[in-house]
Formats: structure tokens, C-alpha cells, sequence
């Protein structure tokens, strides 16, 4: 099946969905955004993302476009004219259009845009065998919990991991690591605590993040929230990270340091386990 776009409440051809020049998104990143991952044709956390996509709107004064089970009822139709059952759906929000000027007037209408993209995301190689990742400082503004499109930081600091010769990329500042190039950062201690950074406005707070914490605790694993220290991530016996699109994806190689044996620990394989096991008891909607 093709990929159709849903635009402003309509659902067209990719060919013919069109945003005007004067788009405030395509101008002055002036939009947010979310991301869903499918799975066997499932949703996971998408009841987070969307919640997180209305906080998103609330910070920037942007209104909600429609209400939240009509977003959702339109995702559902995205996937399904797509026959999707694997991969992600992306949504994005901008202020809206008006003659190039840093402030807005009040009252624009939202353009509203959204697309499935098919991608496998279980059974991967990186999930397989994990990811190497590179260390870089933060290059981003002050306000990470608002899901942005201004995701330029994050484009550099990726292309150069690659250009490196790693996967992907956790950044830091002030000698503790903030999060991934597009995930959260958790490590695994030598005693076997699962660590990650508390939510602020340092970091975005991972839908995925928040499901994996609930299941480990239900689990009854041992969690901390605190910042993780660059210097500390040579001790770590694992690492992995976490994100809409990569699950719960192991890390094996931080920067200079191999992690554990080089091979994905047995806490991210049982974690990787929980959340696939929780995500496939979601509701079947392609
Ligand atoms: N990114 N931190 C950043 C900077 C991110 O961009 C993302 C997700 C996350 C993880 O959030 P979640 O678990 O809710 O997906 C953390 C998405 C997947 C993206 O930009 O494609």
C-alpha cells in the first residue's frame, strides 16, 4: 500500500499534500511534534505521546488542532489505508501561516500534518547484538521537555557519531549525560541498579521511558533517577536506551568503553522481553 498524508483534516496522496512557504514550521521550527511506533499492528504508549503532544502544545501556546480521540481515531485510518502494522507514526503541529514575522498574531490555525513510516522494529540487528554510541556535549537550548521540530543540535551531533564510526549518540553537559541524540539514556550499575535521569526541563520525557520504568518497577527491579555521570559510565555493567522508534534498544560500546562483554546484558534482555510482552497485548487497530 501507499503512504497517504493526513493534512489540515484531509487524507491525500503524498504527491499532493502541500504546506505554503510561509509555514511558521518550515520557517522558524515553530511546531512540535510526536512519534507512535506500530508494532503487529499495534500502538504502543500511544496514549502518552498524545498526552505528551497536548502538554508540548500547551508550553508554546499552540492550540490543540482537534480533540485527542479524534487524533487518535486518525492515526488509526493512517495506518490502516496504509496497511501498516510495523513501523512509526509521526505527527507534527506548527502555529501556522502568516507573512514571516518572529511574532506571531494571535488566533492562527494550527497546520496539522501526519504519515506512517514503515520500518521493522523488533528482530533488528541493533536490537540483536546492540549499538555503539557516541559521547558528545549537548549542543541544544534549554527547553528539552518540549517536543520540538528545532532539531538541528540533534542532526549534528548524529551525523558526526556516524561520521565517527558509531550508531548513535548520547550527549552531555556539565559532566553528566543529558540523553540520547533521540532517546533516553539509562545505564545498569555493577550492583544492578537501573539508572536514568530524572525529568526536567534538561531533557524530553520519553514515553518510552516512563512505560519501561512502570514495567521494571512492577517487575520489581531496582530503579534510581538521578543524573549519570560521564566519568561513571566506564563501571557500568550495561547500558541501553530507549525511544518510540528503537524500543528498548541495547547499548554496547559508550565512547571509548566497551560495555559488559561487548554483548547486550541479561537486565536489557528481560527488559527488552517486558516491553515487548506489554506491547503485544495492546489493542490489534490494522
Ligand atoms: N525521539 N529524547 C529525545 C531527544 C528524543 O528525540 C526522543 C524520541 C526521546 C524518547 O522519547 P519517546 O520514548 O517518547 O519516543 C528522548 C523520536 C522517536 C524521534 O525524534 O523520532
Amino acid at each position: 500500500m501507499t503512504r497517504q498524508i493526513f493534512l489540515n483534516g484531509v487524507f491525500l496522496p503524498e504527491d499532493q499534500a502541500h504546506i505554503p512557504v510561509m509555514d511558521r514550521g518550515l520557517l522558524f521550527a515553530d511546531a512540535i511534534y510526536e512519534v507512535t511506533a506500530l508494532l503487529d499492528g499495534r500502538m504502543i504508549d500511544n496514549d502518552l505521546h498524545l498526552a505528551r503532544l497536548e502538554r508540548s502544545l500547551t508550553e508554546i501556546g499552540i492550540p490543540l488542532p482537534i480533540p485527542l480521540d479524534q487524533i487518535r481515531d486518525m492515526q488509526i485510518e493512517l495506518a490502516r489505508r496504509h496497511s501498516l502494522t510495523d513501523g512509526t507514526i509521526y505527527m507534527q503541529v506548527s502555529r501556522g501561516v502568516e507573512e514571516r514575522n518572529f511574532i506571531p498574531s494571535a488566533g492562527l490555525t494550527p497546520t496539522f500534518l501526519a504519515f506512517t513510516q514503515p520500518k521493522k522494529l523488533y528482530g533488528t540487528p541493533a536490537q540483536e547484538n546492540g549499538v555503539a554510541v557516541a559521547l558528545m556535549p549537548d549542543p541544544r537550548w534549554t527547553r528539552r521537555d518540549i517536543k520540538t521540530v528545532m532539531l538541528l543540535g540533534q542532526v549534528l551531533v548524529k551525523q558526526q557519531a556516524k561520521a565517527d564510526g558509531f550508531d548513535d549518540v548520547w550527549m552531555y553537559e556539565d559532566g553528566c549525560i543529558t540523553e540520547g541524540g533521540s532517546s533516553t539514556a539509562f545505564i545498569i550499575t555493577a550492583e544492578g541498579t537501573i539508572v536514568t535521569r530524572p525529568n526536567s526541563s534538561a531533557i524530553l520525557p520519553g514515553c518510552t521511558r516512563q512505560a519501561v520504568m512502570t514495567l521494571a518497577k512492577e517487575t520489581g527491579l531496582t530503579l534510581q533517577e538521578r543524573a549519570i555521570r560521564v566519568d561513571e559510565l566506564h563501571a557500568a555493567s550495561e547500558a541501553f536506551l530507549t525511544s518510540a522508534s528503537s524500543l528498548v534498544q541495547p547499548v554496547v560500546r559508550l565512547g571509548p568503553h566497551v560495555i559488559g562483554d561487548g554483548t547486550p546484558g541479561p537486565m536489557t534482555r528481560r527488559l527488552q522481553d517486558i516491553y515487548i510482552t506489554a506491547a503485544r497485548q495492546g489493542e490489534r487497530i490494522v
